[in-house]
């Protein structure tokens, strides 16, 4: 397993659990020692359980170093190379690059991580051949891209069908052979550059879908119309189905993804990455509406919830949250940031940060279930000690009834 990280971690447990012996390879030497010592810091009770388990224990083994295995599982970072947001390739390279040396032949390499569309063709065959080695023949050759949720991380790597691509059919049979064991989903093989482009649109999809949201927001806003409320009534459609507006797009993957699809076609790909800036925007359009909000006070204290990209995780990739806070603080506002998910974030709960900070206005930026009920329950602190209270990324109209 090439990166141990969100993506790799999980299916190197999953696999060491059955009993198949896992070599992790990772170039962070203290995430290395924390799986080598069962002590990961992660605020995620699943992970820590499964890495002390005694299967885990007796089957997985971590190192900075490569070493030869009958089948390389590579997940390192795909990351986006800024301000020209075309895809930074050096890991996945530089992983290939460091099981090279280990090859015999016969063996499996399998990439799980997001990449453009060609990237096994023009990127990583190359690599392969010029050391020797022709896909397809000397070595076998997937691409099963990873489209696992963080946050339910080891339900979904079990019940998710899965998309595999081979340089031939039989790259892509003995990839389905790593995940059959434990998979309950379904698997469909396919070729490389349609598993590439799968993963792709898949979160492009998602992404168009939720700047067409944010956008029916924006137009709402100007017509001082509720448009959670008006998207709640279409989606009683059968063929419509809104997704919700919020504050923008953050995590690993759809801030990143439609870029990929830009980068091999930029003249197809003007509505993806047009909502790809609309989602971008979102937050600088949510810091202005606070700043609009709060105007009426001289100088207001803020306490602002949830600090994760989205609701019910700790994961802060990319996070508009912290974007919208970072915009409020360059500002001067008195603001402080709390997530009861984060653990390094202070308090305990709501009402300890309201007690301590005695804010004037509380902006909830992300609807977590808990936080959510944690306001509902404290409801009356805020009339009794008029705090104002303003919700992101949630209707706060009820619907009306439907007769
Ligand atoms: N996190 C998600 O939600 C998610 C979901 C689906 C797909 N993906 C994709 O999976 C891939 C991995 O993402 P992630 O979230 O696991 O990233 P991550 O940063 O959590 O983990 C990647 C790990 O790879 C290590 N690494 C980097 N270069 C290396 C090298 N040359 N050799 C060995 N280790 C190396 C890093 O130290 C890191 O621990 C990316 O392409 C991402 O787009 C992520």
């Amino acid at each position: 397993m090439i990166g141990t990280g969100f993506i790799g971690l999980p299916l190197a447990l999953v696999l060491a659990e059955q009993g198949t012996q896992v070599y992790g390879v990772d170039i962070d030497e203290n995430l290395v020692e924390a799986i080598n010592d069962a002590s990961l810091r992660l605020n995620d009770g699943e992970f820590q359980s499964r890495l002390e388990s005694e299967a885990v224990r007796a089957n997985l083994e971590a190192s900075t170093e490569a070493r030869g295995g009958d089948a390389f599982v590579i997940s390192v970072p795909t990351p986006l190379k800024e301000p020209s947001k075309s895809p930074d390739l050096s890991y996945v390279e530089a992983a290939v690059e460091s099981i090279i040396p280990h090859l015999e032949g016969g063996e499996l390499i399998n990439i799980e991580s997001t990449i453009p569309p060609l990237t096994c063709v023009n990127h990583i065959v190359p690599l392969l051949e010029d050391a020797g080695f022709e896909p397809g023949v000397d070595v076998q050759l997937a691409h099963s891209p990873e489209r696992i949720l963080p946050g339910n991380v080891f339900e979904e790597i079990v019940a998710n069908d899965r998309v595999i691509g081979g340089i031939d059919e039989a790259s892509a049979r003995r990839a389905a052979k790593i995940y059959e064991p434990f998979l309950e989903g379904e698997i469909y093989f396919t070729d490389l550059v349609s598993a590439e482009l799968c993963k792709l649109m898949e979160n492009t999809f998602r992404d168009v879908n939720v700047a067409l949201a944010n956008e029916f927001a924006l137009i709402g806003e100007e017509m001082d119309v509720d448009m959670h409320h008006v998207i709640d009534i279409a989606n009683n459609h059968p063929r419509v189905d809104i997704l919700k507006p919020g504050i923008g797009v953050g995590g690993h993957c759809l801030p990143v993804d439609p870029w990929f699809l830009n980068e091999v076609d930029p003249e197809h790909t003007n509505l993806i990455t047009t909502a790809r800036r609309i989602n971008d925007k979102m937050p600088d359009v949510t810091a202005k509406k606070i700043r609009r909000a709060v105007a009426h006070y001289d100088n207001p204290k803020i306490v602002a919830l949830g600090a994760a990209y989205k609701p019910n995780t700790d994961d802060q990739r990319n996070s508009p949250a912290q974007k919208i806070v970072e915009s409020l603080l360059l500002d001067g506002y008195d603001i402080v940031h709390y997530d009861r998910h984060i653990e390094e974030m202070e308090y305990d709960d709501l009402q300890s940060v309201l007690d301590a900070e005695q804010p004037d206005v509380v902006v909830q930026l992300v609807p977590h279930d808990d936080t959510v009920s944690e306001l509902n329950e404290i409801q009356i602190e805020f009339d009794e000690r008029e705090i104002e209270l303003l919700q992101f990324g949630e209707s706060r109209t009820p619907s009306l009834p439907t007769t």
